[in-house]
C-alpha cells in the first residue's frame, strides 16, 4: 500500500437525533452490549466514544460482498442525547466529528431535535447519513437478522414493502421542507448533493451493514485530505467528571497525533504506554478540577515553552 493509504486516522462519527429514535440501541447493536437498557430512564446524558476496529466492520460487512478495501483504521462514533435539554452536549458532539448518523424514527419521521441536529449539520457544513431506523415495527415485519437492508426488503410482503416505502416518501418530503435532498442509499446517484437514507433496525439488526460500509466508504472517498493523520496532537475535552477512587477525571477525544508515556499534558495524564488517534480516552491525573469541556488539551513538546502552550489554552 502506499504511503498515504496506510497513515490515514480513523473517522470521527457522530450520533445524532431525537429523543429515543434508537441511537444508543444502535450503537448496542454493532457492539454487542446493551447499554441503553442500563441508562436511567432510558436516556442518554452524556457523550461517549465507541472505537470500532477495522476488524470488526469488515466482519460485519462481509454480507455486502463490497470486496472495499477498508483504508481507515477503524471508526470512532460519539453517541449524543436527543433529549431537548442537552443541545450543548449536540453541538459539542457535532463540532467534533467528520460525518455524522442523523437518526430518525420511520414510525414519528422528523421531530424538534432532528431539526435542531440538522441544523447544527448544516451550519458546519457536515455530510450524514440518515438511518431510518425501527423498520422491524412495521406491521407484519419479517427479521432478518444483521442482514444487508435490500436482501431484507426482498424477504417481505408486498403490505410491508408498500407500508415502508409510504412512511419513506413521507419521510423524504419532510427533509425536502428542510430544504434537503435524500434518498434510499442504494437508489442515491450523487452522493454529496443528495444525503443517503439507510433503513435498520436497532433490534434485529437490518441495516447494519449498510450503515458501517457506508460511513467508511463515503470518508475514505470525499475526506481523505481530513483524515491525513498528522503527528501534532489535536484533543477535546468531552466531559469533566468525578469518578469514585479517581478524583476528578476527563473525557477526551484525541483527533490527531499520538499520546505517549510520559508526555507532559497541560491538563493531564493516562493509563496507556501511546494512543493513536481517533480515539475516545479516559484521563485521570491532579489539578483536572479546572478543565473546561469543549476546550482544546495541549501536549508539551520538549522545545516548547511551557508558558506559551498555557496562554494558548487560555484562550480556548
Ligand atoms: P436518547 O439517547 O435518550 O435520545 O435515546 P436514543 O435515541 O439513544 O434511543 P434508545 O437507544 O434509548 O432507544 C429508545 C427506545 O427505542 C428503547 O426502548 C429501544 O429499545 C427502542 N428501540 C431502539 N431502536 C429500535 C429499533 O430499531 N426497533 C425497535 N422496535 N425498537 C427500538
Ligand atoms: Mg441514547
Ligand atoms: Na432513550
Amino acid at each position: 500500500p502506499n504511503q498515504s493509504e496506510a497513515n490515514l486516522r480513523s473517522p470521527i462519527c457522530c450520533i445524532m437525533g431525537h429523543v429515543d429514535t434508537g441511537k444508543t440501541k444502535l450503537l448496542d447493536c454493532i457492539r454487542g452490549t446493551n447499554v441503553q437498557e442500563g441508562e436511567a430512564g432510558g436516556i442518554t446524558q452524556q457523550i461517549g466514544a465507541t472505537y470500532f476496529p477495522a476488524e470488526n466492520i469488515r466482519e460485519r460487512t462481509k454480507e455486502l460482498k463490497a470486496d472495499a478495501k477498508l483504508k481507515v483504521p477503524g471508526l470512532l462514533v460519539i453517541d449524543t442525547p436527543g433529549h431537548e435539554s442537552f443541545t450543548n452536549l449536540r453541538s459539542r458532539g457535532s463540532g467534533l466529528c467528520d460525518i455524522a448518523i442523523l437518526v430518525v424514527d420511520i414510525m414519528h419521521g422528523l421531530k424538534p431535535q432532528t431539526i435542531e441536529s440538522l441544523n447544527l449539520l448544516k451550519m458546519r457544513n457536515t455530510k450524514f447519513i440518515v438511518a431510518l431506523n425501527k423498520v422491524d415495527r412495521l406491521y407484519g415485519w419479517k427479521a432478518c437478522r444483521n442482514a444487508p437492508i435490500v436482501k431484507t426488503m426482498k424477504q417481505q410482503s408486498k403490505d410491508v414493502q408498500h407500508e415502508f416505502n409510504r412512511r419513506l416518501t413521507d419521510i423524504i418530503t419532510q427533509f425536502k421542507e428542510q430544504g434537503l435532498n435524500t434518498e434510499l442509499y442504494y437508489k442515491n446517484k450523487e452522493m454529496g448533493e443528495t444525503f443517503s437514507i439507510v433503513p435498520t433496525s436497532a433490534i434485529s439488526g437490518e441495516g447494519i451493514p449498510d450503515l458501517l460500509l457506508l460511513l467508511v466508504q463515503w470518508t475514505q472517498k470525499t475526506m481523505v485530505d481530513k483524515l491525513m493523520y498528522r503527528n501534532e496532537v489535536q484533543c477535546t475535552v468531552l466531559e469533566v467528571k468525578v469518578v469514585e477512587g479517581h478524583g476528578t477525571t476527563i473525557d477526551v477525544v484525541l483527533v490527531n497525533g499520538v499520546l505517549h508515556e510520559g508526555d507532559q499534558i497541560v491538563g493531564t495524564y493516562l493509563h496507556h504506554k501511546e494512543i493513536k488517534a481517533a480515539q475516545g480516552i479516559k484521563i485521570t491525573a491532579q489539578g483536572l478540577e479546572h478543565a473546561i469541556a469543549g476546550t482544546s488539551l495541549y501536549v508539551v513538546g520538549s522545545h516548547d515553552d511551557l508558558e506559551d502552550i498555557k496562554e494558548s489554552a487560555m484562550e480556548d
